[in-house]
């Protein structure tokens, strides 16, 4: 399976994955530190060699690189913007690759980290073994992937408004591989598993995060980012949202969550 148009060209622009991850920054229930979520996971040390597959804005890595960290810290993405995000980092290479074909030989890593970015990967087990095998002995790799069914009331907004623009719903990536079926992969590949769920909310008491938010997905449900129709879809969306909050109460609240998973190489 190739991936969808719609997963390569998001990444063309860094913009939309922006939004989304700022939207969970700000509107999260309870306080969203991946980051620190994922340092935690792996028992990350200082001197550790990182290589985070599919690093996108790069802010884990930079961070990672300001608080420090001695060990080798590699991006690799399969989006231009991706690696060039990176280039001006001290202490931080990126590289252009894809995640199931590493260029990198085996057993070179203490680290590897695959965060909300396997369910992009048509062979997500092959991704799993180029992970597996760029990890020296003892090496831990960890995964990030929404929960089945996160975010249901965005979801169904954006299934309702670009059904009625007679566009077909391609399978939405967080359907693909999620935390109900990427532990047994993970531990189909590396033998063991751990996994550790963290679930939280978005909740928002204002129309204008919602929209953005449910814009910046519509990629996900086919709609190319530079479709001619996307200003009359941004539009349909708005229209539904500010009609929501006029009618009800609020605020309005959507279930997510995500886990980290962690496999050691033996
Ligand atoms: C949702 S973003 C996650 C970015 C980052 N890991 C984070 O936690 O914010 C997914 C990223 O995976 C990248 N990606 C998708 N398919 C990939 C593949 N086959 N190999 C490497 N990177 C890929 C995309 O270009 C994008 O930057």
């Amino acid at each position: 399976m190739k991936p969808s148009i719609s997963d390569v060209q998001e990444y063309l622009s860094l913009e939309a994955l922006t939004t989304r991850i700022q939207t969970h920054q700000r509107y999260s229930e309870h306080r969203d530190d991946l980051d620190g979520t994922v340092r935690q996971a792996v028992s990350l040390s200082g001197d550790a060699d990182l290589l985070d597959v599919g690093c996108g804005t790069g802010a884990f890595l930079r961070n990672l690189a300001e608080r420090g960290h001695r060990g080798r810290l590699v991006g690799l993405d399969l989006s231009p913007a991706a690696v060039h995000a990176l280039h001006d980092v001290a202490g931080v290479s990126a590289h252009l690759g894809t995640a199931t074909d590493l260029p990198y030989d085996a057993g070179v890593f203490d680290v590897v980290t695959a965060r909300h970015m396997l369910y992009h990967v048509p062979d997500v087990r092959r991704a799993l073994a180029e992970c597996r095998r760029v990890l020296g002995s003892e090496g831990v790799f960890a995964a990030v992937v929404n929960c089945s069914g996160a975010t249901p009331r965005v979801s169904a907004l954006l299934a309702e408004v670009v059904t009625s623009a007679g566009i077909d719903i391609p399978v939405v990536p967080n359907s693909r591989v999620h935390s109900d079926n990427l532990p047994e992969m993970i531990e189909s590949t590396f033998g063991a598993v751990a996994v550790h769920r963290y679930d939280n909310a978005l909740v928002f008491d204002r129309p204008e995060p919602v929209i953005a938010f449910a814009a910046a997905n519509l990629s996900f449900y086919g709609v190319e980012p530079d479709s001619a129709l996307r200003p009359e879809l941004t539009r349909a969306i708005e229209a539904k949202v500010r009609a929501w909050f006029a009618a009800e109460v609020g605020p309005w609240r959507d279930p997510k969550g995500y886990v980290v998973c962690t496999a050691r190489r033996s």
